[in-house]
């Protein structure tokens, strides 16, 4: 590394591990990816890192809603992840996990530092608390009706109907919505982060308006920092039960989430210097370092006011960020990704159906640019820049020039290029350090703008003097070779400037022509060509329709709400896929896809004598069972069997249940199982049919 080399420490944000990526992270990976390539190119030192964000409640409550340890949950998203990785070509060095030593370490460690500097308070607070689940609430699992406007089933900050904001426990009737149990209000001690003391605000006001963040992130900051209410102090500590590291000196009580997960960024740099022999604390106080994280809009609260102070003030051998680079978000045909099938894009079909990971990567760069706008994926564009830009302008140079070498020349290149060749590639030469400039300034765009403007040059020069026709003219060898050897050498300059998008294609063009594209400098002149391979296929609309018409399946299950409450496209899409594959398989079957054993494991039927029935006051369809499965009091279950059942008829008989089906809070009562019952789906035989064991079962027996 020469003297003048940079000592870069870059991340992407965490993602919640509690689902696999969607389109939108892939972006930020592309996004960060590109400029971390074209930094490796200039010669500088790049340790570019990120992890799983293990911790937080809705984790925790996915991991026991599936049975299995929030450890296991995480594990499993972990497994995931190379995949998608790879199949982009993300280059990280390291991946790791929030949920490790170096972050419990860290993490404690800089609240310690805090707490020594006076930052931490404590302060009482009132909280929901639900008596069956015996945990406190927090915002997103309690409903209830608006304190304002009355309307049902709000959620516990703000109004959809009315638009009203309110603390939860301002809501009339609240329910919590993991149990349905009315909540009470507790009380209990909370640590908080004092990022309203005037020294932190002085920090803030100096660190964002220094001209550092991005204009408009810097102007966002400082509404914040000048809000008449000042800037409140955030609570930094949750209750057990909690998937999170243990607060030191304070029993029963966890950092939240939100605390431990920039600190995660630390703890997996801290990972990849223990496997590569460097020293953390030392890369850390190096006055080189710098520190740069790439993130979406959504988070700019947490990394530009919380972060940057909480590393300030727990002083060496922390860091103060020297920049966050903030994105838009990926729109697909305009709209926001949403959970509801045909919008967003999966990437994990992108892949499977064989869509090149170097199509959209292109696609995002020749659409990137510094600010913070969203980003739209339209199919018809993506197509139609593909073809053109990347087909038709630069892969079509290699491809209408390399053959005359191979076959005419026995490959080797002109080492005597007439003046007009030379003063074409001097142009494309003196170009590069703009291209630079504008990847370094993450103006992507621009960069790819100028590129496809230089290949129009080198066409118009191919154009110009047409080798297929000097080709075929005899005692013109000398013209055809040198066109054909400054297209390749133009050919060669357009790769290194592609080369932090394309790192495939730029892999195979350097067999091509004999070169590497590891260095951005790199002009070592060519001599000997390979046979020139086909670089890149042109996209076909019919792949992007295979892209979005994932075709209707027979009873696909529904997608899982993301328990973070955001979109999660990729899920479905993936357990689409696995269904298509098994509807194609067997067209006209309407079974189910193959579960292994374990899976079916997890559905506990019992025995249940029916000890209890009648009809519900206002409901159509249900009657009100009362089950005994042998347990201290019977399970209330509403079944929707009214249509075929009289109640009285019922009571007494004994039939099976799902016994550890979440519970449900209905309209009229909490539903604790389900009692399964047959029905013709054809809809060609009426009627509804619950099943009946053998004689001599007993309630409470396990069916399996
Ligand atoms: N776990 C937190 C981040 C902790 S960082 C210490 C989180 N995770 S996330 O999975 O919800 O989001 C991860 C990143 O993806 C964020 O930078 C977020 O802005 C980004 N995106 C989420 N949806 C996106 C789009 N639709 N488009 C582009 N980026 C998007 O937040
Ligand atoms: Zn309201």
């Amino acid at each position: 590394m020469s003297a003048s080399a940079r000592k870069l420490f870059v991340t992407t944000a965490l993602p919640y591990a509690n689902g696999p990526f969607h389109v939108g992270h892939i972006m930020e990976y592309i996004q960060a990816d590109i400029w971390v390539r074209m930094q490796r190119m200039a010669g500088h030192e790049v340790h570019f890192v990120c992890a799983d964000d293990a911790h937080g409640a809705p984790i925790m409550l996915k991991a026991e809603a599936e049975g299995v340890t929030p450890q296991q949950l995480v594990g499993q998203i972990a497994a995931g992840r190379p995949q998608y990785l790879n199949g982009f070509l993300i280059s990280f060095d390291n991946w790791h996990s929030t949920d490790s030593e170096e972050n419990t370490q860290l993490s404690q460690d800089i609240y310690l530092k805090l707490r020594e500097a006076g930052f931490i308070d404590r302060k009482t607070i009132e909280q929901f608390f639900d008596p069956v689940k015996n945990m406190f609430l927090p915002d997103r699992y309690i409903k209830g009706e608006c304190p304002k406007c009355g309307a049902k089933d709000q959620n516990g900050d703000n109004c959809e109907v009315c638009g009203a904001v309110y603390a939860p426990t301002e809501l009339k009737n609240p329910v919590s919505a993991l149990t349905g149990a009315t909540p009470v209000i507790r009380e209990s001690e909370h640590f908080f982060f004092r990022l309203s003391d005037p020294r932190c605000v002085e920090f803030l006001r100096n660190w964002t308006q220094d001209g550092r963040l991005q204009p408009q992130i810097a102007n966002k900051a400082q509404e914040w920092l000048s809000s008449e209410s000042g800037l409140a102090d955030w609570d930094i500590s949750r209750d057990a039960p909690y998937f999170g590291i243990p607060i030191p000196d304070a029993p029963g009580k966890y950092f939240y989430v939100w605390l431990d997960a920039p600190v995660g960024y630390l703890a997996s740099f801290k990972n990849y210097c223990g496997k590569h022999g460097m020293d953390f604390a030392q890369f850390m106080a190096d006055p080189k370092t710098e520190q740069i994280h790439f993130i979406g809009k959504d988070i700019v609260y947490f990394h530009c006011l919380f972060w940057p102070a909480m590393m300030h003030f727990a002083g060496q051998p922390y860091k103060v960020p020297d920049n966050v680079y903030v994105h838009g978000f990926i729109t697909v045909s305009g709209e926001k990704m949403s959970k509801s099938r045909g919008t967003g894009i999966s990437p994990l079909r992108y892949l499977d159906i064989g869509l090149n990971a170097e199509w959209l990567r292109y696609y995002i760069a020749a659409k990137l640019n510094a600010n913070v706008e969203d980003l739209d994926f339209n199919p018809d564009d993506f197509v139609a820049r593909i073809n053109s830009d990347l087909v038709g302008k630069y892969v079509n140079i290699a491809s209408r020039c390399a053959g005359f070498i191979t076959k005419r020349f026995e490959g080797k290149l002109s080492a005597d290029l007439p003046a007009e060749g030379q003063a074409l590639l001097a142009a494309l030469r003196e170009a590069k350090p703009g291209v630079r400039d504008f990847y370094e300034a993450r103006e992507f765009s621009k960069a790819m703008r100028e590129v496809m403007a230089l290949a129009d040059r080198v066409n118009e020069y191919i154009n110009a003097h047409a080798p297929w026709e000097l080709a075929k003219q005899e005692g013109r060898e000398l013209e055809l070779h040198q066109v054909c050897s400054v297209a390749l050498n133009a050919f060669r300059l357009l790769t290194t400037m592609l080369t932090p998008v394309m790192p495939r294609v730029a892999e195979s063009v350097g067999k091509f022509l004999n070169c590497s594209f590891a260095s951005w400098d790199d002009e070592t002149p060519l001599s000997v060509i390979n046979k020139y391979e086909h670089l890149m296929t042109r996209v076909d609309a019919k792949q992007m329709d295979a892209l979005f018409d994932a075709p209707e399946a027979p009873k696909a299950a529904e997608p899982a709400k993301p328990a973070n409450g955001k979109a999660d496209p990729s899920k479905h899409a993936q357990q689409q896929a696995h269904v298509d594959k098994v509807v194609a398989a067997d067209a006209e079957s309407d079974f189910e896809p193959f579960i292994s054993i374990d899976d079916f494991g997890k559905v506990d039927l019992r025995i249940a004598k029916i000890v209890g029935a009648e009809h519900v006051e206002g409901a159509a369809k249900l009657i009100k069972l009362l089950l005994d499965i042998g347990e201290e009091r019977p399970r209330q279950v509403f079944a929707g069997i009214k249509s075929a059942y009289d109640p009285a008829t019922l009571v007494g008989r004994l039939t099976v249940m799902v016994a550890n089906l979440a519970p449900r809070k209905m309209k009229f009562g909490l539903s604790e199982g389900m009692v399964l019952a047959a029905s013709d789906d054809k809809g060609e035989v009426p009627g509804l049919f619950i099943l009946s064991p053998d004689s001599g079962a007993q309630p409470g027996m396990r069916v399996k």
